[in-house]
């Protein structure tokens, strides 16, 4: 069949476009991620930290942004995530909020915010709704968390899970190391997996574990599983937005790919902009304002009068 061209668009494109803008129109919600996974339709989720990365990353379709405590190294440059607060991450996930229409929004609780004291956990996840705008906490640890997750979506905040290498455990794991590597380790994995699922969490992270338990998991629960360092089966894949665009100043991990070099793009555009401004190349006549023609002529006669009065 011929396509008839509209306007330089065939009729095929146009109607891929237009599902493409209801599809970015939807709002996504934690009740749209389970309807995702039992369509098997794979969920995006990408890290995000400030208001225009938001935007872009909302406006390309992801479905998820999480303002993930890992900006404690990607933005704040600290060693770990441990030593990042509640209001700091409360600054970030402030400006992601306005950058973020579709998308479900995600904030990490911070180490700290939930360990101590259920109280204060309640406190904290309700700063990160009422001050943040966030829609969904999300806290790591596995059936040990199952009680604390119940009664903080008891005061109607939604959690999402996260099981397998949780980074604010790397000073008990001795380093960030796959975890669910041998038989006890899997059950351990499967019994967090299960647990968090029963306690009713929107969705499970899991991190840096074989794809073959991963995969057990998503199977075995009704939740939707977002994986990072989790292989393929997962029902959805999340990046740290540095790691996908070379912003790290380090060595990836083996699950990371890059999809563009960041690093490359910054250096060379601020290495043109001090090459200009060195050689006097930047601003050109174009860039700068400039007075209007009477004002300028005003300007010249005054300029001549004092010119003729110095002499
Ligand atoms: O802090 C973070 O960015 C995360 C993701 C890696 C899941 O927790």
């Amino acid at each position: 069949m011929s396509l008839t061209p509209i306007g330089g668009r065939s009729a095929s494109e146009l109607r891929r476009n237009e599902l493409r803008q209801n599809e970015l129109c939807q709002k996504i919600t934690t009740a749209s991620l389970r309807e995702q996974k039992l369509r098997h339709e794979p969920i995006t989720c990408l890290t995000a930290y400030d208001y225009a990365t938001a935007r872009l990353v909302d406006e390309a379709g992801i479905e998820m942004v999480l303002v993930g405590d890992s900006l404690a190294q990607t933005m704040l440059g600290y060693e770990n995530t441990l030593s990042v607060t509640v209001d700091e991450m409360l600054h970030h996930v402030k400006a992601v909020r306005r950058g973020v229409k579709h998308a479900l929004l995600l904030a990490d609780m911070p180490y700290g915010s939930y360990q101590v004291d259920p109280n204060d956990a309640l406190r904290n996840a309700t700063r990160f709704v009422k001050e943040g705008g966030a829609e969904v906490v999300k806290i790591e640890g596995g059936e040990k968390r199952a009680d604390l997750i119940r009664r903080i979506i008891d005061a109607e905040i939604p959690v999402a899970g996260h099981i397998g290498l949780t980074p604010q455990s790397v000073n008990v794991m001795g380093g960030y190391k796959v975890q669910g590597k041998n038989l006890s380790g899997i059950e351990q994995l499967m019994r967090d997996a299960v647990a968090l699922d029963r306690a009713g969490v929107a969705c499970l992270y899991l991190e840096g574990i074989p794809r073959e338990v991963a995969a057990m998991i998503t199977a075995e629960i009704a939740t939707p599983t977002i994986g990072i360092g989790a292989g393929p089966e997962c029902d959805g894949q999340v990046l740290v937005f540095h790691d996908l665009l070379n912003l790290t100043f380090a060595p990836p991990a083996k699950f990371v790919r890059r999809y563009g070099d960041g690093a490359a793009f910054i250096r060379q555009a601020v290495q043109s902009f001090r090459a200009d401004v060195k050689a006097q190349q930047y601003p050109a006549d174009e860039e700068s304002y400039h007075l209007p023609r009477e004002t300028k002529a005003g300007l010249e006669t005054v300029l001549d009068r004092k010119r003729a009065m110095r002499r």
